[in-house]
């Protein structure tokens, strides 16, 4: 069942009830329209009333028949909604909890609309690079009035009731309805029944006082902020139409648009993002009703850089947190840290007063182990060295409940090792925070070869409660993103060997959409931590070809912003990239000793080299389970290191590319005697996926 019929006095109650949010599904609406016409044939009803079950009106388009048969099949959207605007009999929407999308544009071709005052109303298309494509556009502005429809069709966000009611002159909502919506909505549509004729949104007029100059400043404003995507200009255009056209010419050009966005690569990687962000919540063998264990009460061990970004991302969660240092002096910094951060946020207007005390209320530092006795998560985040992590986990494994779960923050080490460390292997886990970890979305979680489903399940709920996407990885060096972006910086030094500068590469990358070139990241990030784990490379996979480059530049101390100097100049300290005339020669002098001749390198080379780089290593990583799906590892490279999101992620990128085409360009790259020609055989995963002619995605 996806819709019930029920007959209340002269009243039919049609209720949605397709679960989580009642998505308009081809079943659904098929229920809705038999509703309509049993309502329409039956002489002792004299009105109707459509609302939701459960926890919401409707959350509006079944989004996965997107692009199926089964979006177009009747009743489609569009022809539901003109059935319902066309019954004979007042039809009165009831809305509650959440209205967004197709479900608000149902709501717009009933005659009346009620509404619960806290109901949150969207047309958020546009997130998913489109436009409402039932009306929502046509409609909206003719209810609510042209400017704020504008605003909430081209910001996507939601808008409570309440405050849509306060609208000077709104027809959106007839009633807000404090208390039992179903009665309060079935009691004024017997106060309507009888009313003639019913009210059409189709038929109010959408004004502005000069449409033209409104429309242009919107449209240079809409332009400046969304570069990359065309839906909101769109999204404007098809709002603009339902001022200067009639009703049905303005459907119709709606319709265009919907249909033209559609096919656009940045709403297919809108949509692609969209469902992999669900589709990482879910581990294969890790079913959903899997129990989880309770957390109360966290605990980080370490209170540097990635201990206090830990730290605040439960606290910004309303969670306990206790913070133990063996140090008393880096205890106190890293509290200090901590509340100076929070009391910038309040500064800057983005925290008031009451939160930030209330966030530094659930903070207990201590320099006792014996505090975290009743924890029931400890996360550690200690030094990067595996002596340290030993002694630290033997230590949590003497003093945590039992059924505590213990998790480490590492970004190279084993899990599993750090597990044997411990009697209970099974409570182990992975916590791959990304710095700073208060902001950065990112959070890899690292299932060991023991770690229990039950904390599996505990910690991919949590990392929901404090808003991080959470991607599970198999153990392995590097993890999902690290382990493929060694393979980009891998590809970024030899290009410099063969002729590029570093400003040329970051450049056709930030052109590319990255938020950073590889350079002016590593030196954000240090080039000493990429030396460190390069001169552990050269003894464990002396076969492993690097540019030498980076060694020479950090043997003169060039470590990034940190020091002042790096691939680029920081001049007095600033964050600005400057190009190093040092660095030129450094590069110069290198290629002599390489007896490298430099050559003109385009951009394309640049960005193919960098990204199919990633593309390979995430083959090779799906194939040996590390990843679990192909969209996932799109997730890791679109939450955690600043891929253009108009572009899906690298797999949804090589798939657009067709995937025989990036084997071919592989094969050009492993001609390249100054590459690692054997790295560019393709993974054979991917060159299956190539050879049949399939995608990733
Ligand atoms: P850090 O050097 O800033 O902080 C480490 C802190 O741990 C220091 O304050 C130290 O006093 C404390 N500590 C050492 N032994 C301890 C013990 N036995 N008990 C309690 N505290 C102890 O290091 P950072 O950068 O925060 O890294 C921590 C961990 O996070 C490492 O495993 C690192 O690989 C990992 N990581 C680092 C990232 C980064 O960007 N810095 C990113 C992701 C992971």
């Amino acid at each position: 069942m996806t819709a019930h019929y029920e007959v209340r006095g002269s009243v039919a109650v049609i209720t949605l009830d397709n679960p989580p949010v009642n998505g308009m599904g081809l079943t659904t609406r098929a229920a809705i329209a038999d509703g309509v016409e049993r309502a329409e044939g039956d002489p002792a009803v004299r009105a109707l009333v459509l609302t939701g079950a459960g926890k919401a009106f409707s959350g509006g388009a079944d989004i996965k028949e997107f692009g199926t048969p089964k979006a177009l099949a009747e009743p489609n959207l569009l022809s539901l909604i003109t059935l319902v605007e066309r019954c004979s009999k007042p039809v009165v929407a009831a809305v509650h909890t959440i209205c967004m999308g197709g479900g608000l544009e149902l709501a717009l071709g009933c005659h009346y609309r009620v509404a619960a005052p806290g109901t949150q109303v969207a047309l958020p298309e546009v997130k998913l690079g489109l436009l409402p494509g039932a009306g929502g556009t046509q409609r909206l502005p003719r209810a609510l009035g042209v400017e704020p429809a504008l605003n909430m069709i081209v910001g996507g966000e939601p808008v409570e009731a309440r405050r849509l009611a306060e609208v000077p002159g709104q027809r959106l909502f007839d009633r807000l309805i404090d208390g039992d919506l179903l009665a309060g909505a079935v009691e004024f549509a017997e106060t309507v029944a009888e009313r003639r004729p019913l009210p059409k949104v189709r038929d109010l007029v959408a004004t502005l006082p000069d449409a033209e100059a409104f429309f242009a400043a919107a449209r240079a404003r809409v332009a400046g902020m969304s570069q990359h995507f065309p839906a909101p200009l769109r999204c404007l255009e098809s709002v603009a139409a339902s001022v200067m056209l009639p009703f049905d010419d303005g459907i119709r050009q709606e319709r265009e648009g919907f249909a033209a966005l559609m096919a656009t690569p940045e709403s297919r990687a809108l949509r692609h993002a969209f469902f992999a962000e669900r589709a990482a919540t879910k581990i294969a063998d890790v079913p959903e009703d899997t129990p989880r264990r309770e957390i109360r009460r966290v605990a980080v061990v370490g209170a540097g850089t990635m201990g206090r970004g830990i730290v605040m991302s439960f606290l910004n969660a309303g969670l306990s947190v206790t913070l133990l240092e063996t140090d008393a002096q880096a205890l106190d910094r890293g509290v200090a840290a901590i509340r100076q951060s929070y009391e910038a946020q309040v500064g800057k207007g983005r925290l008031d007063a009451d939160g930030c005390v209330r966030r530094l209320a659930l903070l207990t530092a201590t320099l006792q182990p014996a505090d975290l006795r009743d924890a029931d998560l400890l996360i550690e985040a200690v030094f990067e060295d595996i002596g340290v992590k030993e002694a630290v986990f033997r230590q949590l494994d003497a003093i945590a409940r039992p059924g505590a779960i213990l998790a480490s923050n590492t970004s190279t080490l084993d899990v599993d090792r750090i597990a044997s460390f411990t009697r209970r292997p099974q409570d182990v886990v992975g916590l791959h925070f990304f710095s700073p970890a208060q902001v950065m979305k990112l959070l890899e979680v690292v299932r060991g070869r023991a770690t229990a489903k039950d904390v599996l399940a505990t910690v991919m709920a949590l990392a929901k409660k404090i808003r991080k996407t959470a991607v599970v990885s198999g153990v392995c060096d590097g993890f999902i993103g690290n382990r493929m972006i060694e393979q980009y910086a891998r590809q970024a030094g030899f290009l410099l060997d063969e002729g590029c500068s570093p400003q040329q590469v970051d450049r056709a990358m930030e052109t590319f959409g990255f938020a950073m070139g590889p350079f002016r990241m590593s030196d954000l990030a240090g080039n000493d931590i990429s030396w460190a784990i390069r001169k552990r490379r050269y003894i464990e996979k002396p076969q492993l070809k690097y540019s030498a480059s980076a060694d020479r530049l950090c043997e003169l101390g060039r470590f990034g912003q940190k020091t002042g100097a790096g691939w680029y100049d920081y001049p007095a300290g600033k964050r600005e990239a400057v190009p190093s005339p040092i660095v030129d020669e450094l590069l110069k002098a290198h290629r002599a000793t390489l007896g490298v001749l430099p050559r003109d390198i385009g951009d394309d080379e640049i960005v193919h080299r960098l990204v199919f780089a990633l593309v390979n290593e995430a083959a090779h990583l799906l194939e040996e389970g590390i990843a679990q799906r192909a969209s996932d590892v799109d997730m890791v490279y679109l939450s955690g290191y600043g891929f253009p999101l108009w572009r899906g992620g690298p797999l949804c990128y090589a798939d657009s590319q067709g995937l025989a085409n990036v084997v071919q360009a592989m094969q050009r790259f492993a001609r390249n005697p100054l590459d690692d020609t054997a790295f560019w055989t393709p993974a054979p995963l991917l060159a299956r996926l190539a050879a049949e002619g399939r995608r990733f995605t």
